[in-house]
């Protein structure tokens, strides 16, 4: 493929003289031409991954990676004078997610399509996304993310659905995004439900609140829609119903083009649904056997129960959800007469409680995905056990045979060799390029006392800090300190995952350097992430982080050796320059609060050194680097969930300590509030010092001396640069293709397509 000859053709004019923007118009019909030609995964049994969220990021890099012409593309522009991340910034980052459970999904898809298993992503189309976040006045701002008429990839395919809610009915239209295997010649897709009648008219640019009853045109508009006031989580309902319903009629239609009776459906689908958001796929599947093709209601139940898996991506319980039954009545009597008589049944059959499925009214998603489907799993040992031992041991016990651990992973082409092509180049080097379809990286172990190795890994390092530094200072004008440590915090704002812990830190940080003790590097610290709009303490953290980054960089005293940069609209794109710059992770979530996690496996895979608690997929990070090479610190998952057992946390006597006091009180200081919103600022304060719910105080002066020994390590060159050579060395385990691999093995049972 000769790009000059396409330039030549196309516009008149060679490559050299184009500008970007042909540039990525021919790339795009390159990279199309090339997809659209590859035939679809066959197999008899297909999967269906259903999930609220795909957070797939931009997809030119992506693409021409899996087509195996990355290099070449990139030579051929960089000849003519142009350079290939000039052009991807073109792009527009599709807005489908949210934060670790999305990126999952999107990861997944990804491995899929590697593997060559039949399978696709089914989704909604979200007009505008989550929302585009902004700061104004040091505190977040929500904006909507408008995404679609600007995407290049999505293709009309031309295939509609009735939706029948109680009052009215709409009809789908289904669009499709290729998902490209790495090396593999078919490929899979990524199939998006839009309303037909949606009107984005319903929406201003400025803000992203709109008619939450106009149901007949807001289903698609956004992703998880303010849902604190009844409108809000009836939508939330629809929204599902509208999922479920058009994902469970393409998956039958499907099926029957593929020779399914439909009573032998399980031979020909699988569903693996992402949490609970696709739970009503069952009833309504069941629906759709018992109406539609005269199936008894008992046969039904056993052919849905036999091909509906379910993830548990969370413990939380606010995040398990429980729907009024009166919601569901309302969205579809039909569907809430299927989960009643399904409730019946579990209730005629086992006497415990606990395991019911309509309790006081509500529907527990998750019981109705546990009982009516075939397997259960978590997404890290540590979550996994826990979800056996604690939070669903009633389930357990029933089914054991259901339970079984996957622990998640990451797509090497976005996170390794599209993110950081120099690191990934010089393994290349030093490996051979197997490890891009293995994902072996052990061999690198071979290199840690070799200093022109570790030397190399510095200088690729800090070309990565250059690149991020740049796109830092381009799009929000923050200027990184010339030769600082990276230390990055990025995921979603909660307060689970204790952002306002590193928030403590930093103001003992600054008290520590304005008295006098000043780092023998400069340290930056980066945030990045979305407070969702109805979540007041997140958004709190968000500002006072904010007001802190404002404070120290006024500071003359301090700004020399510390700041604090919150990136603007945290996305994969952000994520693809921060990632591979970072030299510190942090991975300080409550213990066994955080499922798994996968941005610890991001910072791993680039040679960042992890600062963690003893939760989700750090356990597994921690044994394979081994201590000398990670930092954790904390309370263990065990004694947390004993404190919550005994309500033995008295978070009082932590912040009367005079450690802790001062860092606490420094929220609502006249500094800090001068720059500042002071109901917010004294919230946080209150909550921090008199609840404290997830523990922050608890952990924080050992967070404090884990970190300052982090940072002496530092200093030791060399012995820092073994550390990040041994993480990346250890990271292959944690390629998504091993864990799809593992739920093929164990739970789809797919052939692939080879
Ligand atoms: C959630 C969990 C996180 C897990 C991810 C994917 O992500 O909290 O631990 O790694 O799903 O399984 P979140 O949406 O919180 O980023």
């Amino acid at each position: 493929m000769n790009l000059d000859t396409l330039s030549l053709q196309q516009f008149g004019q060679p490559l050299s003289d184009i500008t970007d923007s042909q540039v990525f118009e021919l790339l795009l019909q390159v990279v199309k031409s090339k997809s659209d030609a590859l035939p679809l995964n066959n197999g008899k049994k297909r999967l269906y991954y259903i999930s609220a969220e795909f957070l797939i990021g931009k997809l030119l890099s992506n693409n021409l990676i899996n087509l195996g012409i990355y290099n070449d593309v990139k030579e051929q522009l960089s000849k003519a004078g142009h350079s290939l991340e000039d052009v991807e910034e073109l792009e527009v980052e599709p807005s489908l997610g949210n934060g670790g459970l999305g990126r999952l999904a999107a990861c997944f898809i990804d491995s899929m399509s590697t593997l060559g298993l039949p399978g696709d992503g089914v989704g909604l189309m979200y007009h505008f996304g989550l929302f585009h976040q902004k700061f104004l006045n040091r505190q977040q701002t929500t904006v909507p993310d408008a995404w679609v008429s600007d995407d290049k990839w999505l293709e009309d395919e031309k295939t509609s659905f009735t939706v029948e809610f109680r009052d009215f009915s709409v009809t789908s239209e289904l669009y499709s995004i290729d998902v490209l295997g790495y090396c593999r010649e078919k490929k899979n897709r990524l199939r998006l439900f839009d309303l037909q009648t949606i009107d984005e008219s319903l929406v201003s640019d400025d803000a992203i609140d709109f008619d939450k009853t106009a149901l007949k045109k807001n289903l698609t508009l956004f992703l998880y829609p303010d849902d604190s006031d009844e409108d809000g989580q009836l939508l939330r309902v629809y929204q599902q119903y509208f999922m479920v319903s058009n994902a469970a009629q393409l998956i039958v239609k499907e099926a029957v083009e593929r020779g399914s009776n439909v009573h032998d459906l399980a031979d020909y689908v699988v569903i693996q649904i992402n949490d609970t958001h696709p739970t009503m796929v069952i009833p309504e599947l069941i629906r759709i056997l018992t109406e539609k093709y005269g199936i008894s209601f008992e046969e039904s139940v056993d052919i849905v129960s036999s091909l509906v898996a379910y993830t548990n991506h969370t413990i939380l319980a606010e995040a398990l959800e429980k729907w009024p039954l009166k919601f569901i009545e309302k969205v579809s009597p039909k569907i809430a007469s299927i989960i009643k008589k399904l409730d019946e049944h579990i209730r005629s059959t086992i006497s415990d409680p606990s395991v019911q499925i309509i309790i006081d009214n509500k529907v527990h998603m998750a019981n109705l995905a546990i009982h009516y489907g075939f397997s259960i799993n978590g997404v890290a040992a540590l979550h996994t056990k826990i979800l056996e031992e604690t939070e669903l041991k009633p389930f357990f016990d029933l089914y054991p045979e259901k339970f079984s651990n996957k622990t998640n992973g990451i797509t090497f082409r976005r996170w390794l060799m599209g993110c950081n092509p120099e690191l990934a180049e010089y393994l290349d080097v030093l490996l051979g390029d197997s490890w891009r379809a293995s994902a072996h990286l052990e061999e690198l172990l071979a290199y840690r006392d070799n200093d022109e190795v570790l030397n190399k890994l510095q200088e690729i390092k800090q070309a990565a800090k250059d690149r991020m530094s740049r796109f830092l200072q381009d799009n929000q004008n923050a200027k990184v300190i010339n030769d600082s440590i990276i230390d990055v915090q990025v995921k979603r704002f909660h307060e689970y995952k204790r952002q306002q812990m590193l928030l403590l830190y930093l103001i003992w940080k600054y008290f520590d350097i304005k008295s006098g003790h000043l780092p023998k590097h400069p340290i930056t610290v980066i945030f990045g992430g979305k407070a969702a709009p109805a979540y007041v303490a997140a958004q709190d953290i968000i500002h006072a982080i904010l007001v802190l980054s404002s404070l120290i960089a006024n500071d003359a005293d301090v700004s020399p050796y510390l700041q604090v940069i919150m990136i603007e609209n945290y996305n994969v794109t952000a994520a693809e320059h921060v990632i591979p710059a970072a030299e510190i992770s942090e991975q300080i979530s409550l213990a066994s609060k955080e499922a798994s996690g996968t941005s610890n496996m991001k910072f791993m895979l680039n040679g960042a050194v992890t600062v963690c608690t003893v939760d989700g997929a750090n356990v597994e990070i921690a044994d394979l680097v081994g201590e000398k090479n990670i930092y954790t610190f904390g309370a263990s998952s065990d004694e947390v969930v004993n404190l919550y057992e005994c309500k033995g946390y008295k978070v009082q006597e932590f912040y009367e300590k005079p450690e802790i006091k001062p860092l606490v009180d420094f929220l609502i200081s006249p500094e800090f509030i001068s720059l500042g919103n002071e109901e917010r600022l004294e919230r946080l304060h209150k909550n921090l010092c008199s609840e404290d719910w997830f523990m922050t105080l608890l952990d924080l002066e050992v967070y404090i001396a884990t970190k300052e020994r982090v940072f002496d390590d530092y200093e030791d060159r060399r012995s820092w640069l073994q550390k990040s050579l041994v993480n990346i060395a250890m990271a292959g385990t944690f390629s998504s293709d091993r864990t799809i691999a593992e739920y093929n093995d164990e739970i789809w049972h797919l052939t692939p397509d080879k």
